[in-house]
């Protein structure tokens, strides 16, 4: 039977070590900069997408892989999650989410200084892609990992969607809009993951398309689900400042549905989400896993 717990530990402590290693910590005290790289990617968080990719790669042809091939989506998951992180240090900035406290601690902005946290995102933004550039697989698949994280990540994703969030705050948008915005400024990242997973796996094109399906079903309902924790979680559990959304008049699925509607639609995506993964075998059991806690989860 899969142990989730063990697998989870061990692809989380793989993420830990790689990350740690891409951005060691120093003790330069000039190098305001790579102290606070080093702070921001420590600070903790779920490492959800790195899973997705380990748990995306495992139902790849190439099963079972190398020690070799493994270190290669050990750079995978650093580089999303590195763009993931730049995303939370600048969503907390005065000039945007305004928050003080992010995975359990003082943000980014509020632990060095803001100008800092700017280029802290900046830098976290190019280090993503450096590390894949220098990865030891085919030039056209790093092509490949390159041209999906950056077209998730920037103007048609994650920075599109958290446009379309700042400019409706104190607005009420319609059903559409904002599933196109949690589509776009969470779900894409989450998305990529699955999409990186499957090109470094060699996951063959048709059951890309059905994974993809998954992950845009996930995608969106971990924003929705984040939407839902806001409201009804407190901030030590969140390790983020609790009722933040309804605070700052967010364009949110709980402020549009109301709650108890919010996770009727969570549940329905999780449903569908698991339908689609009935195609595979075992192999699969961890990202059920993983999809199933994106819409469990308590943080
Ligand atoms: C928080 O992301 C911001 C969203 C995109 C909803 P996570 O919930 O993955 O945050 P960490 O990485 O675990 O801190
Ligand atoms: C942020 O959405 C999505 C990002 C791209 C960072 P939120 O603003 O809801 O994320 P939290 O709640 O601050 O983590
Ligand atoms: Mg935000
Ligand atoms: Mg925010
Ligand atoms: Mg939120």
């Amino acid at each position: 039977m899969f142990d989730w717990k063990n697998w989870h530990s061990l692809h989380f402590q793989r993420t830990e070590l790689a990350l740690v290693h891409a951005i060691p910590a120093v003790e330069d005290p000039l190098d305001q900069l790579h102290s606070a790289m080093a702070y921001a990617v420590r600070a903790g968080g779920k490492r959800i997408r790195p899973l997705l990719i380990y748990a995306t790669w495992q139902l790849g042809q190439v099963h079972p892989k190398s020690q070799q091939d493994i270190e290669q989506v050990d750079a995978a998951a650093v580089a999303i999650e590195l763009i993931h992180t730049y995303s939370l240090v600048h969503d907390d900035l005065p000039a945007m989410d305004n928050d003080d406290l992010r995975r359990g601690k003082p943000t980014t902005h509020k632990m060095f200084n803001e100008a800092t946290a700017l280029l802290v995102g900046d830098a976290l933004q190019s280090e993503a892609f450096t590390i894949i550039t220098q990865m030891q697989i085919p030039a056209k698949l790093k092509v490949e990992l390159i041209q999906e994280l950056s077209i998730s990540a920037g103007m048609h994703g994650m920075c599109k969607g958290q446009a379309i969030d700042l400019a409706n705050v104190g607005k009420v948008l319609n059903l559409q809009t904002l599933e196109k915005m949690h589509r776009l400024k969470t779900g894409a990242l989450l998305r990529c993951a699955i999409r990186m997973g499957t090109i470094l796996g060699g996951v063959p094109q048709a059951q890309r398309d059905l994974l993809d399906q998954v992950a845009q079903d996930v995608g969106l309902g971990f924003q929705v689900t984040d939407d839902i924790l806001d409201a009804t979680q407190n901030s030590e559990t969140l390790g983020k400042t609790a009722g933040k959304d309804e605070q700052a008049n967010k364009p949110t699925f709980v402020s549009l549905m109301g709650l108890e509607a919010s996770q009727k639609y969570a549940e329905e995506l999780l449903t569908k989400s698991l339908d689609t993964l009935t195609q595979w075998g075992p192999e699969a059991d961890p990202l059920r896993a993983i999809s199933t806690w994106a819409f469990t989860r308590k943080s």
